[in-house]
Protein backbone atom coordinates (compact mmCIF):
# COMPACT_ATOMS: atom_id res chain seq x y z
CA UNK A 1 0.00 0.00 0.00
CA UNK A 2 0.88 4.06 -0.63
CA UNK A 3 3.29 6.11 1.61
CA UNK A 4 3.43 9.31 -0.23
CA UNK A 5 2.44 8.25 -2.93
CA UNK A 6 4.65 5.28 -3.03
CA UNK A 7 3.99 1.67 -2.85
CA UNK A 8 5.23 0.25 0.30
CA UNK A 9 4.96 -3.33 1.73
CA UNK A 10 6.13 -4.20 5.91
CA UNK A 11 8.91 -6.41 5.65
CA UNK A 12 11.88 -7.24 3.41
CA UNK A 13 15.13 -8.55 2.73
CA UNK A 14 17.95 -6.60 2.03
CA UNK A 15 21.83 -6.50 2.27
CA UNK A 16 21.60 -9.92 -0.05
CA UNK A 17 19.69 -11.70 2.48
CA UNK A 18 21.86 -10.88 5.61
CA UNK A 19 19.26 -8.65 7.19
CA UNK A 20 15.88 -7.67 6.98
CA UNK A 21 14.45 -4.14 6.90
CA UNK A 22 10.78 -3.14 9.06
CA UNK A 23 8.65 -0.04 9.34
CA UNK A 24 9.34 1.16 13.20
CA UNK A 25 5.46 1.15 13.83
CA UNK A 26 6.31 2.51 17.16
CA UNK A 27 7.26 6.20 15.60
CA UNK A 28 4.06 6.21 13.46
CA UNK A 29 2.32 8.36 12.61
CA UNK A 30 4.58 10.85 13.48
CA UNK A 31 7.93 9.41 11.65
CA UNK A 32 8.13 6.87 9.11
CA UNK A 33 11.36 4.67 9.12
CA UNK A 34 12.51 1.88 8.54
CA UNK A 35 15.16 0.05 10.57
CA UNK A 36 17.41 -3.53 10.14
CA UNK A 37 17.47 -6.89 11.88
CA UNK A 38 20.83 -8.12 11.98
CA UNK A 39 20.16 -11.15 14.34
CA UNK A 40 17.97 -13.27 16.04
CA UNK A 41 18.12 -11.02 18.83
CA UNK A 42 16.95 -8.10 16.47
CA UNK A 43 14.10 -9.89 15.99
CA UNK A 44 12.93 -10.84 19.04
CA UNK A 45 12.80 -7.42 20.21
CA UNK A 46 11.46 -6.22 17.16
CA UNK A 47 8.58 -8.18 17.96
CA UNK A 48 8.34 -7.87 21.33
CA UNK A 49 8.89 -3.80 21.36
CA UNK A 50 5.97 -3.61 18.92
CA UNK A 51 8.10 -2.03 16.18
CA UNK A 52 6.46 -4.88 14.14
CA UNK A 53 3.30 -5.82 15.54
CA UNK A 54 -0.06 -7.49 14.45
CA UNK A 55 -0.20 -11.21 13.98
CA UNK A 56 0.80 -11.96 10.63
CA UNK A 57 3.23 -10.29 10.57
CA UNK A 58 4.49 -10.97 13.30
CA UNK A 59 4.61 -14.72 12.22
CA UNK A 60 6.69 -12.75 8.84
CA UNK A 61 8.92 -11.59 11.59
CA UNK A 62 9.64 -14.49 13.26
CA UNK A 63 9.82 -17.05 10.20
CA UNK A 64 12.99 -14.52 9.03
CA UNK A 65 14.14 -13.48 12.69
CA UNK A 66 14.94 -18.12 12.69
CA UNK A 67 16.75 -17.05 9.05
CA UNK A 68 19.14 -14.75 10.95
CA UNK A 69 19.48 -17.23 13.74
CA UNK A 70 20.66 -20.10 11.04
CA UNK A 71 22.84 -18.30 9.42
CA UNK A 72 24.80 -17.58 12.51
CA UNK A 73 24.47 -20.76 13.69
CA UNK A 74 22.59 -23.66 11.67
CA UNK A 75 23.06 -26.55 14.74
CA UNK A 76 20.16 -28.49 15.98
CA UNK A 77 20.74 -26.81 19.26
CA UNK A 78 20.78 -23.09 17.81
CA UNK A 79 17.61 -23.94 15.95
CA UNK A 80 15.55 -25.03 18.66
CA UNK A 81 17.05 -22.20 20.94
CA UNK A 82 16.13 -20.04 18.44
CA UNK A 83 12.55 -21.24 18.17
CA UNK A 84 12.14 -21.14 22.07
CA UNK A 85 12.94 -17.36 21.86
CA UNK A 86 10.66 -16.22 19.22
CA UNK A 87 8.03 -18.03 20.29
CA UNK A 88 8.04 -16.33 23.59
CA UNK A 89 7.84 -12.85 22.77
CA UNK A 90 4.37 -12.47 22.23
CA UNK A 91 1.68 -15.20 23.22
CA UNK A 92 -1.31 -14.72 21.63
CA UNK A 93 -1.10 -14.42 18.66
CA UNK A 94 -0.78 -18.25 16.84
CA UNK A 95 0.30 -16.83 14.09
CA UNK A 96 3.80 -16.55 15.37
CA UNK A 97 4.22 -20.36 16.40
CA UNK A 98 2.29 -21.36 12.81
CA UNK A 99 5.54 -19.40 10.61
CA UNK A 100 8.34 -20.91 13.25
CA UNK A 101 7.02 -24.24 12.95
CA UNK A 102 6.63 -24.11 9.20
CA UNK A 103 10.32 -22.83 9.09
CA UNK A 104 11.55 -24.77 11.53
CA UNK A 105 9.91 -28.41 10.49
CA UNK A 106 11.14 -27.65 6.80
CA UNK A 107 15.11 -27.25 8.12
CA UNK A 108 15.25 -29.35 10.66
CA UNK A 109 15.81 -32.48 8.67
CA UNK A 110 18.37 -30.69 6.27
CA UNK A 111 22.03 -30.35 6.18
CA UNK A 112 23.35 -27.45 8.61
CA UNK A 113 24.77 -26.12 5.20
CA UNK A 114 21.33 -25.77 3.90
CA UNK A 115 19.76 -24.63 6.26
CA UNK A 116 19.73 -20.34 6.13
CA UNK A 117 19.16 -20.58 2.88
CA UNK A 118 16.10 -22.96 2.89
CA UNK A 119 14.82 -20.62 5.93
CA UNK A 120 14.90 -17.74 3.32
CA UNK A 121 13.13 -19.11 1.23
CA UNK A 122 10.38 -20.68 3.71
CA UNK A 123 9.99 -17.22 5.05
CA UNK A 124 9.75 -15.14 1.55
CA UNK A 125 7.23 -17.54 0.83
CA UNK A 126 5.32 -16.73 3.62
CA UNK A 127 5.31 -13.50 2.87
CA UNK A 128 4.13 -13.70 -0.73
CA UNK A 129 1.59 -16.16 0.90
CA UNK A 130 0.44 -13.39 3.67
CA UNK A 131 -0.35 -10.91 0.63
CA UNK A 132 -2.20 -13.32 -1.72
CA UNK A 133 -4.57 -14.19 1.39
CA UNK A 134 -5.15 -10.73 2.45
CA UNK A 135 -5.63 -9.97 -1.24
CA UNK A 136 -8.52 -12.65 -1.37
CA UNK A 137 -10.01 -11.29 1.98
CA UNK A 138 -10.44 -8.53 0.77
CA UNK A 139 -12.18 -9.07 -2.29
CA UNK A 140 -14.54 -11.17 -0.04
CA UNK A 141 -15.30 -8.70 2.38
CA UNK A 142 -15.97 -6.46 -1.02
CA UNK A 143 -18.82 -8.13 -2.04
CA UNK A 144 -20.36 -8.18 1.68
CA UNK A 145 -19.94 -4.28 1.70
CA UNK A 146 -21.63 -4.05 -1.62
CA UNK A 147 -24.31 -5.94 -0.80
CA UNK A 148 -24.86 -4.32 2.49
CA UNK A 149 -24.29 -1.17 1.04
CA UNK A 150 -27.15 -1.79 -1.70
CA UNK A 151 -29.74 -3.08 1.06
CA UNK A 152 -29.71 0.02 2.87
CA UNK A 153 -33.02 1.88 2.17
CA UNK A 154 -33.72 4.35 -0.46
CA UNK A 155 -32.85 7.28 1.51
CA UNK A 156 -29.41 6.32 2.55
CA UNK A 157 -28.06 5.13 -1.16
CA UNK A 158 -25.87 7.37 -2.45
CA UNK A 159 -24.40 8.01 1.88
CA UNK A 160 -21.07 6.57 2.71
CA UNK A 161 -20.94 2.99 4.17
CA UNK A 162 -20.12 3.50 7.22
CA UNK A 163 -17.50 0.70 8.77
CA UNK A 164 -15.97 0.85 12.28
CA UNK A 165 -12.89 -1.12 12.92
CA UNK A 166 -10.50 -1.42 16.31
CA UNK A 167 -7.63 -1.33 16.06
CA UNK A 168 -4.92 -1.77 13.38
CA UNK A 169 -5.68 -5.15 10.77
CA UNK A 170 -4.54 -3.28 8.22
CA UNK A 171 -1.41 -3.42 5.53
CA UNK A 172 0.59 -2.52 8.64
CA UNK A 173 -0.25 -5.75 10.69
CA UNK A 174 0.33 -7.69 7.96
CA UNK A 175 2.90 -7.84 4.64
CA UNK A 176 0.17 -6.05 2.50
CA UNK A 177 -3.47 -4.98 1.93
CA UNK A 178 -4.28 -6.08 6.08
CA UNK A 179 -7.21 -7.95 6.55
CA UNK A 180 -9.75 -5.82 7.69
CA UNK A 181 -8.82 -2.77 6.04
CA UNK A 182 -8.31 -5.35 2.73
CA UNK A 183 -12.36 -5.09 1.90
CA UNK A 184 -11.95 -1.21 2.95
CA UNK A 185 -9.39 0.02 0.73
CA UNK A 186 -10.70 -2.33 -1.98
CA UNK A 187 -14.35 -0.56 -1.70
CA UNK A 188 -12.59 2.72 -2.13
CA UNK A 189 -10.58 1.86 -5.04
CA UNK A 190 -13.53 0.53 -6.72
CA UNK A 191 -15.86 3.67 -6.28
CA UNK A 192 -18.35 2.45 -2.93
CA UNK A 193 -18.52 5.48 -0.85
CA UNK A 194 -16.82 4.34 2.10
CA UNK A 195 -16.13 5.64 5.72
CA UNK A 196 -14.17 4.47 8.53
CA UNK A 197 -14.81 4.98 12.29
CA UNK A 198 -11.49 4.44 13.99
CA UNK A 199 -11.09 3.56 17.43
CA UNK A 200 -8.47 5.13 18.74
CA UNK A 201 -7.56 1.71 20.59
CA UNK A 202 -6.24 2.18 24.12
CA UNK A 203 -3.48 1.89 25.64
CA UNK A 204 -1.27 1.76 22.41
CA UNK A 205 -3.80 3.20 20.45
CA UNK A 206 -2.78 1.18 16.90
CA UNK A 207 -6.23 2.36 15.50
CA UNK A 208 -5.35 6.55 16.11
CA UNK A 209 -1.91 5.88 15.25
CA UNK A 210 -1.72 3.26 12.49
CA UNK A 211 -5.13 2.81 11.07
CA UNK A 212 -5.71 6.46 10.62
CA UNK A 213 -2.55 6.59 9.46
CA UNK A 214 -2.76 4.03 6.97
CA UNK A 215 -6.35 5.21 5.69
CA UNK A 216 -5.11 8.65 5.87
CA UNK A 217 -1.99 7.77 3.32
CA UNK A 218 -5.09 6.12 0.93
CA UNK A 219 -7.00 8.50 0.82
CA UNK A 220 -9.96 7.39 2.64
CA UNK A 221 -12.53 8.72 4.19
CA UNK A 222 -12.21 8.33 8.16
CA UNK A 223 -12.85 9.64 11.65
CA UNK A 224 -10.80 8.73 14.62
CA UNK A 225 -13.05 8.26 17.69
CA UNK A 226 -12.51 6.87 21.75
CA UNK A 227 -12.97 3.10 22.12
CA UNK A 228 -16.25 4.50 24.11
CA UNK A 229 -17.86 6.33 21.35
CA UNK A 230 -19.07 3.21 19.26
CA UNK A 231 -22.18 2.29 21.01
CA UNK A 232 -23.08 5.26 20.71
CA UNK A 233 -22.96 5.72 17.00
CA UNK A 234 -24.25 1.87 16.73
CA UNK A 235 -27.50 3.26 18.40
CA UNK A 236 -28.11 6.11 16.11
CA UNK A 237 -27.58 4.25 13.37
CA UNK A 238 -24.25 5.43 12.04
CA UNK A 239 -22.46 2.13 11.74
CA UNK A 240 -23.05 0.05 8.90
CA UNK A 241 -20.49 -2.77 9.31
CA UNK A 242 -17.84 -3.36 12.10
CA UNK A 243 -15.09 -5.77 11.17
CA UNK A 244 -11.92 -6.36 13.00
CA UNK A 245 -8.92 -9.13 12.66
CA UNK A 246 -8.16 -11.42 14.75
CA UNK A 247 -4.69 -12.71 16.71
CA UNK A 248 -5.81 -16.19 17.37
CA UNK A 249 -9.71 -18.08 15.94
CA UNK A 250 -10.17 -21.45 17.58
CA UNK A 251 -11.87 -24.07 15.93
CA UNK A 252 -15.49 -23.04 17.03
CA UNK A 253 -15.00 -19.53 15.89
CA UNK A 254 -14.30 -17.64 18.78
CA UNK A 255 -11.90 -14.93 18.19
CA UNK A 256 -9.29 -13.35 19.77
CA UNK A 257 -8.22 -9.63 19.33
CA UNK A 258 -7.03 -6.16 20.47
CA UNK A 259 -8.60 -5.71 23.71
CA UNK A 260 -11.91 -4.07 23.49
CA UNK A 261 -13.16 -6.09 20.91
CA UNK A 262 -15.07 -8.13 22.83
CA UNK A 263 -17.27 -5.31 23.63
CA UNK A 264 -17.66 -3.55 20.15
CA UNK A 265 -19.40 -7.01 19.51
CA UNK A 266 -21.51 -6.99 21.88
CA UNK A 267 -22.80 -3.23 20.90
CA UNK A 268 -23.08 -4.37 17.38
CA UNK A 269 -25.36 -7.42 18.95
CA UNK A 270 -27.69 -5.19 21.04
CA UNK A 271 -27.98 -2.82 17.78
CA UNK A 272 -28.68 -5.69 15.17
CA UNK A 273 -25.09 -4.04 13.36
CA UNK A 274 -23.00 -6.86 11.28
CA UNK A 275 -19.90 -7.60 13.05
CA UNK A 276 -17.28 -9.32 10.63
CA UNK A 277 -14.19 -10.90 11.03
CA UNK A 278 -11.41 -11.33 8.80
CA UNK A 279 -8.42 -13.55 8.89
CA UNK A 280 -5.95 -15.87 6.59
CA UNK A 281 -5.83 -19.56 8.08
CA UNK A 282 -2.89 -19.11 9.85
CA UNK A 283 -4.74 -17.64 12.49
CA UNK A 284 -6.62 -20.84 13.19
CA UNK A 285 -6.11 -22.57 16.12
CA UNK A 286 -7.26 -25.58 15.24
CA UNK A 287 -6.07 -27.34 18.79
CA UNK A 288 -8.34 -24.84 20.64
CA UNK A 289 -12.40 -24.91 21.30
CA UNK A 290 -12.76 -22.32 24.09
CA UNK A 291 -11.08 -19.22 23.15
CA UNK A 292 -12.23 -17.44 26.50
CA UNK A 293 -10.97 -20.63 28.64
CA UNK A 294 -7.63 -21.90 26.51
CA UNK A 295 -6.05 -18.64 24.36
CA UNK A 296 -3.05 -17.18 26.18
CA UNK A 297 -3.78 -13.39 26.66
CA UNK A 298 -0.89 -11.04 27.12
CA UNK A 299 -0.51 -8.96 29.77
CA UNK A 300 1.98 -6.09 28.97
CA UNK A 301 3.42 -3.23 30.74
CA UNK A 302 0.95 -1.12 33.46
CA UNK A 303 3.19 1.94 31.66
CA UNK A 304 1.56 1.35 28.37
CA UNK A 305 -2.17 2.36 30.39
CA UNK A 306 -0.33 4.84 33.00
CA UNK A 307 1.55 6.78 30.20
CA UNK A 308 0.62 7.75 26.74
CA UNK A 309 2.81 8.39 24.18
CA UNK A 310 2.48 11.20 21.20
CA UNK A 311 4.16 14.35 19.50
CA UNK A 312 4.23 17.34 21.54
CA UNK A 313 1.84 19.88 19.84
CA UNK A 314 3.11 23.53 18.72
CA UNK A 315 0.73 25.23 20.95
CA UNK A 316 0.94 22.33 23.57
CA UNK A 317 0.79 23.52 27.25
CA UNK A 318 3.40 22.61 29.80
CA UNK A 319 2.97 22.66 33.69
CA UNK A 320 4.28 25.81 35.25
CA UNK A 321 2.38 28.03 32.27
CA UNK A 322 4.08 28.45 28.72
CA UNK A 323 3.86 26.50 25.82
CA UNK A 324 5.98 23.67 24.42
CA UNK A 325 6.03 25.21 21.19
CA UNK A 326 9.53 26.28 19.75
CA UNK A 327 11.99 23.62 20.18
CA UNK A 328 9.55 21.77 21.31
CA UNK A 329 7.39 21.41 19.37
CA UNK A 330 7.38 18.17 16.58
CA UNK A 331 9.11 16.01 19.58
CA UNK A 332 8.29 12.66 20.46
CA UNK A 333 7.32 12.45 24.25
CA UNK A 334 6.29 10.00 26.70
CA UNK A 335 3.68 11.94 29.50
CA UNK A 336 2.36 10.72 32.29
CA UNK A 337 -1.86 10.68 32.91
CA UNK A 338 -2.64 8.88 36.54
CA UNK A 339 -1.07 9.67 39.80
CA UNK A 340 1.93 8.04 40.92
CA UNK A 341 1.67 5.19 42.73
CA UNK A 342 -1.48 4.07 41.07
CA UNK A 343 -1.12 0.44 39.24
CA UNK A 344 -2.17 0.17 36.30
CA UNK A 345 -3.12 -3.52 34.35
CA UNK A 346 -2.80 -4.25 30.21
CA UNK A 347 -4.22 -7.17 28.86
CA UNK A 348 -3.64 -7.00 25.41
CA UNK A 349 -6.17 -9.17 24.02
CA UNK A 350 -9.79 -10.46 24.63
CA UNK A 351 -12.02 -13.36 23.13
CA UNK A 352 -15.34 -12.40 21.23
CA UNK A 353 -17.23 -15.87 21.67
CA UNK A 354 -18.38 -17.11 18.31
CA UNK A 355 -22.30 -16.43 19.19
CA UNK A 356 -21.51 -12.74 18.43
CA UNK A 357 -19.64 -13.14 15.11
CA UNK A 358 -22.26 -12.72 12.20
CA UNK A 359 -19.33 -14.25 9.66
CA UNK A 360 -15.71 -14.88 9.09
CA UNK A 361 -14.21 -13.52 6.41
CA UNK A 362 -11.22 -15.82 5.21
CA UNK A 363 -8.76 -15.82 1.94
CA UNK A 364 -11.13 -19.19 0.72
CA UNK A 365 -14.35 -17.17 1.38
CA UNK A 366 -17.22 -16.26 3.86
CA UNK A 367 -17.85 -18.83 6.89
CA UNK A 368 -20.37 -18.72 9.69
CA UNK A 369 -18.12 -18.51 12.84
CA UNK A 370 -18.69 -22.45 14.10
CA UNK A 371 -16.45 -25.31 13.31
CA UNK A 372 -18.50 -26.43 10.19
CA UNK A 373 -18.47 -23.40 8.85
CA UNK A 374 -14.86 -23.72 9.30
CA UNK A 375 -14.53 -27.45 8.16
CA UNK A 376 -16.51 -26.06 5.23
CA UNK A 377 -13.89 -23.83 4.27
CA UNK A 378 -10.98 -26.07 5.42
CA UNK A 379 -11.95 -29.81 5.66
CA UNK A 380 -9.39 -31.14 7.73
CA UNK A 381 -6.70 -28.49 8.02
O1 LIG B 1 -0.92 -5.79 19.79
P1 LIG B 1 -1.02 -5.75 18.29
O2 LIG B 1 -0.95 -4.38 17.72
O3 LIG B 1 -0.05 -6.70 17.64
O4 LIG B 1 -2.48 -6.29 18.00
C1 LIG B 1 -2.91 -6.42 16.68
C2 LIG B 1 -4.33 -6.82 16.57
O5 LIG B 1 -5.01 -7.03 17.54
C3 LIG B 1 -4.86 -7.05 15.19
O6 LIG B 1 -6.22 -6.74 15.13
C4 LIG B 1 -4.64 -8.52 14.82
O7 LIG B 1 -3.29 -8.84 14.92
C5 LIG B 1 -5.15 -8.85 13.49
S1 LIG B 1 -4.07 -8.10 12.30
C6 LIG B 1 -4.36 -8.47 10.77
Amino acid sequence: MNIDGKAWRTIGLEAGGRSVWVIDQTLLPHRFETRSLRSLEDAAAAISTMVVRGAPLIGVTGAYGLMLALQHDPSDGALAAAFEQLNATRPTAVNLRWALERVRDLVAPLPEAERAAAAQAEAAAIAEEDVAMCDAIGEHGLAIFRELAAARPPERQGQPFNVLTHCNAGWLATVDWGTALAPIYKAHRSGLKVHVWVDETRPRNQGASLTAYELGQEGVPHTVIVDNAGGHLMQHGQVDAVIVGTDRTTRRGDVCNKIGTYLKALAAFDNKVPFYVALPASTIDWTIDDGVAEIPIEARSEREVTQIQGQLAGDCKVAGGGEAGGEAGGQLATVQLTPTGSPGFNPAFDVTPARLVTALITERGVAAATEAGLRGLYGSL
